[in-house]
């Protein structure tokens, strides 16, 4: 299928009727225990445990968990794919992967929060030093490499304040020094960047958002580039007694299906609010990678085919009560910390303390909205209200 346009693989990626009973969709395998007729074949797969694609037990994989797999490192032109319990998951795994005792990271500074977190507090144990690097740095990173630097981890476009990272140059200066590269791809999806084209080695994905598309799973998928990071990904994730049960299975696949044509949706709902709120009075900045107000935004129309349906923007602060008389009595935005699903949610977000390698030094509220795909006309005349209750309340 790898000739094909995006949305054509993303359809028919990991079916095959043929072999499904004649069905459209493969089917959930629920089990733990996969079962042999004789003694050979009971040994056959035993020794083939650690390979891609072996039926040997249900936590390393099923044949529903290799369609999933298999369909995702498709459509990141990688050579495979690891699938685990949830984004975070995706994250930790990937780090646990490369990183030794006595290692250097390169962290960017403005990754998920618990991304940062799992950093600071379980790495730093285990005798890893974690450095966090301003996300803008771009070839800048090169002094930064050590010897003993085993991986850099990008997130592009960054959480809450969504800066956009120069991945080629960051990839550039890494692959001169034999130093392995990772990428928290959720806000694109694949559909929108794909970090192995721009070289990355491993492409994260917390498929929780956009793949799975209804906020009713959690999923972590990873793709990497080669054999040998595949491995690598797959023996840790093993290791780490990582899986994902065949129901979420279901649901990343079903997700899938329409995560072209939901992604496109959100898209588009997205730039239209953003461009609406540009031109508040109240708003004093739009940060959204296809907008110039975000850092960054040149790297995204040179490296990006889109934008998702997460973005900041930010406000004058003004009391924790006009907070509220914004946030509480909103008719369709509900407030919440995921995003990706088809409803639109909004959340306060602060960038002060959240990093630590650069200043944030914004004095604005920030509020982080994720544009579902209700009737726009609608959400804006939610917003408008909510502007109304903040600036009418002391
Ligand atoms: C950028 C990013 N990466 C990873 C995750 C973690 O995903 P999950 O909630 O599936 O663990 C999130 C969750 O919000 C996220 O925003």
């Amino acid at each position: 299928m790898s000739k094909k346009h995006f949305d054509t693989r993303a359809i028919h990626n990991g079916r095959s009727p043929i072999l499904q009973g004649g069905m459209v969709n493969p089917p959930v395998y629920h089990g733990s225990t996969v079962v042999y007729s004789s003694l050979d074949d009971l040994e056959t797969a035993k020794a083939s445990h650690d390979q891609k694609d072996a039926l040997v037990y249900g936590r390393l994989g099923t044949a529903s968990t290799f369609s999933l797999e298999n369909a995702m490192a498709d459509l990141e032109n990688g050579f495979g794919a690891i699938s685990v319990s949830s984004g975070l998951a995706a994250v930790t795994t990937t780090i646990l992967a490369y990183v030794n005792s006595g290692d250097h990271l390169l962290i960017a500074d403005t990754v998920y929060g618990p991304t940062r977190a799992f950093c600071q507090h379980y790495l730093s144990r285990m005798g890893i030093e974690v450095e966090f690097y301003d996300p803008m740095i771009a070839a800048n990173i090169s002094p930064f490499i050590r010897e003993n630097t085993a991986m850099i981890f990008m997130e592009s476009p960054g959480s809450i304040t969504f800066e956009v990272q120069d991945v080629p140059a960051i990839v550039a200066a890494a692959k001169s020094k034999n130093v392995t590269t990772a990428l928290d791809n959720s806000w694109a999806t694949p559909l929108f960047f794909r970090p192995i084209e721009h070289g990355v080695n491993i492409s994260i994905t917390s498929a929780t958002k956009y793949i799975v598309g209804h906020a009713d799973a959690l999923m972590g998928l990873v793709v990497a580039d080669d054999e040998e990071n595949y491995y690598r990904l797959k023996v840790c994730r093993d290791h780490l007694g990582q899986s994902l049960a065949p129901d979420d299975i279901y649901l990343g696949m079903r997700g899938m299906r329409t995560l072209g044509l939901r992604a496109k949706h959100h898209e588009t709902q997205a730039l239209a609010l953003a461009d609406w709120l540009s031109k508040q009075s109240v708003v004093s900045q739009v940060l959204h990678p296809a907008l110039a107000s975000c850092p960054g935004h040149d790297l995204w129309k040179r490296d990006f085919d889109g934008s998702s349906g997460l973005f900041s923007f930010i406000i004058e602060k003004r009391s924790k009560k006009a907070l509220a008389a914004l946030l509480d009595h909103m008719e369709l935005f509900s407030m919440g910390f995921s995003w990706g699903g088809f409803e639109s949610l909004i959340v306060p977000q602060e960038a002060e303390n959240s990093r630590t390698a650069t200043e944030w030094n914004n004095s604005g509220q920030i509020l982080r909205v994720h544009v579902g795909l209700e009737n726009i006309d609608d959400l804006i005349t939610d917003l408008s209200a909510a502007f109304d209750r903040y600036l009418a309340t002391e």
